[in-house]
């Protein structure tokens, strides 16, 4: 038996959609937002799978008042998705109050999250993402402009951080209480500097740090970072007092991790091991999902295919049976497909092993000058094809 204690965890949504003005999210889990993973389809496979909160792919504040095409396909929701939740990156006070304004009259979203943790060159390059929190006025600036357009609506903003950009400059206990004074709902922390990407393990004593910082501010802190088993989400609520845990990797070709998750968090040890014919049906629902949302076959196979890799790992199928799923382009393909693999048990190990991005670390790329000044207020320009972090 697992020992939890964990509370639910409460978002405070006001916009009149949710009993009692919240949502409680009975299992304290939160996929992450991963850009180019979690569109609506596979937000809806996972909540299939289990319980919590599904954010949305990144958009950019500034895609979206612009109203490219695609950035208003990600942020539609899936099929009675409820609550929607945004994940906005944004780099300038004025837009990011014009695309929660936006977000909130044309009643688009429940629940706003910010990205202040990815650590990619092109973003860090121009000051954004994981570079962002280190300009402390900034920082401030755009946090109060998201909660203080989103306030009046009853609609919820938290912020996603990493720890600092590197170890000699961290920056999460002054951003995250300069969130929590502006107002937010909660501060998630991924447990890495920018400068470690993906490398090596996540830091939760930073995570318990941080419980321990904002404690006086009543704002709760939601742990992320190498949750790969519903114990490991159930390890990290007990060793940092976290109130919540954010999953990202741990679900590449593991929707049911969202199911262990409830399990764990139950006090339950029995965990979800589907032999490759279970594994078969999800990767065709998957299948299905994708290409209602992108309304497109082809362009639902392509998005699939990077999702292959993750769902056969460790099972044992033909390379060559493996490379033409590849390049799978139809749902007739992909059923015909999945007809030649051959039934066998899960292969637990390997299926709790690491997946996804586990780039190594280096130097994070910053505007000339950026460490000089905390309290300067840059301005940043987006580069249009940032994508995650
Ligand atoms: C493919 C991919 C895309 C990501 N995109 C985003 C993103 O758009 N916004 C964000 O805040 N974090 C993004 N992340 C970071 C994750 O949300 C999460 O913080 C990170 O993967 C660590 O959690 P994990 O160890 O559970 O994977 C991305 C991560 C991956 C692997």
């Amino acid at each position: 038996m697992l020992t939890t204690n964990h509370k639910p965890l409460v978002l405070p949504i006001a916009n009149g959609q949710f009993a009692n003005n919240e949502v409680v999210l009975t299992t304290p889990v939160v996929l992450a937002p991963m850009a180019g993973i979690t569109n609506s389809a596979f937000r809806t496979l996972c909540r299939e799978q289990g319980a919590g909160l599904f954010v949305s792919e990144m958009v950019t504040a500034r895609a979206l008042i612009e109203r490219h095409p695609e950035t208003m396909r990600l942020i539609t929701p899936g099929k009675g998705e409820t609550p929607r939740s945004v994940q906005l990156y944004a780099v300038d006070p004025r837009v990011t109050g014009m695309a929660v304004k936006m977000l909130m009259e044309e009643n688009l979203a429940d629940h706003i999250d910010l990205n202040f943790g990815c650590p990619v060159p092109k973003v860090t390059r121009r000051g954004g993402g994981s570079a962002l929190p280190y300009k402390q006025t900034l920082f401030s600036q755009i946090v109060s402009a998201a909660v203080d357009a989103a306030k009046p609506f009853g609609v919820p903003v938290t912020v996603k951080m990493r720890i600092g950009i590197d170890p000699q400059n961290e920056t999460y206990l002054t951003a995250a209480k300069a969130a929590a004074d502006a107002g937010v709902a909660w501060v998630a922390l991924h447990g890495r500097f920018a400068s470690q990407m993906y490398e090596g393990k996540a830091d939760w004593s930073a995570i318990s740090r941080l419980v321990e910082h904002l404690a006086p501010t009543g704002v709760p802190v939601l742990g992320n970072g190498d949750i790969w088993s519903g114990e490991d989400g159930v390890r990290m609520m007990n060793e940092t007092g976290c109130a919540g845990v954010v999953v990202g990797r741990g679900c590449l070709g593991r929707p049911w991790l969202f199911g262990d998750l409830v399990a764990a968090f139950n006090g339950s040890e029995s965990r979800i091991t589907p032999t490759l014919f279970e594994v078969r049906d999800i990767i065709y629902r998957h299948g299905e999902l994708l290409v209602e949302f992108f309304e497109s076959e082809g362009r639902a196979m392509r998005d699939l295919r990077k999702h292959m890799a993750w769902y056969l790992k460790g099972f044992r199928v033909p390379r060559e049976l493996r490379s033409k799923f590849g390049m799978v382009s139809s749902l007739g393909e992909l059923e015909y497909l999945l007809a030649q693999l051959e039934d066998q048990p899960y292969p637990v190990e390997v299926g709790e092993s690491p997946r996804g991005r586990t780039s190594h670390g280096r130097p994070v790329h910053l505007p000339e000058g950026w460490l000089d000044d905390p309290f300067d207020i840059p301005e940043i320009t987006i580069d249009d094809s940032v994508s995650g972090g």
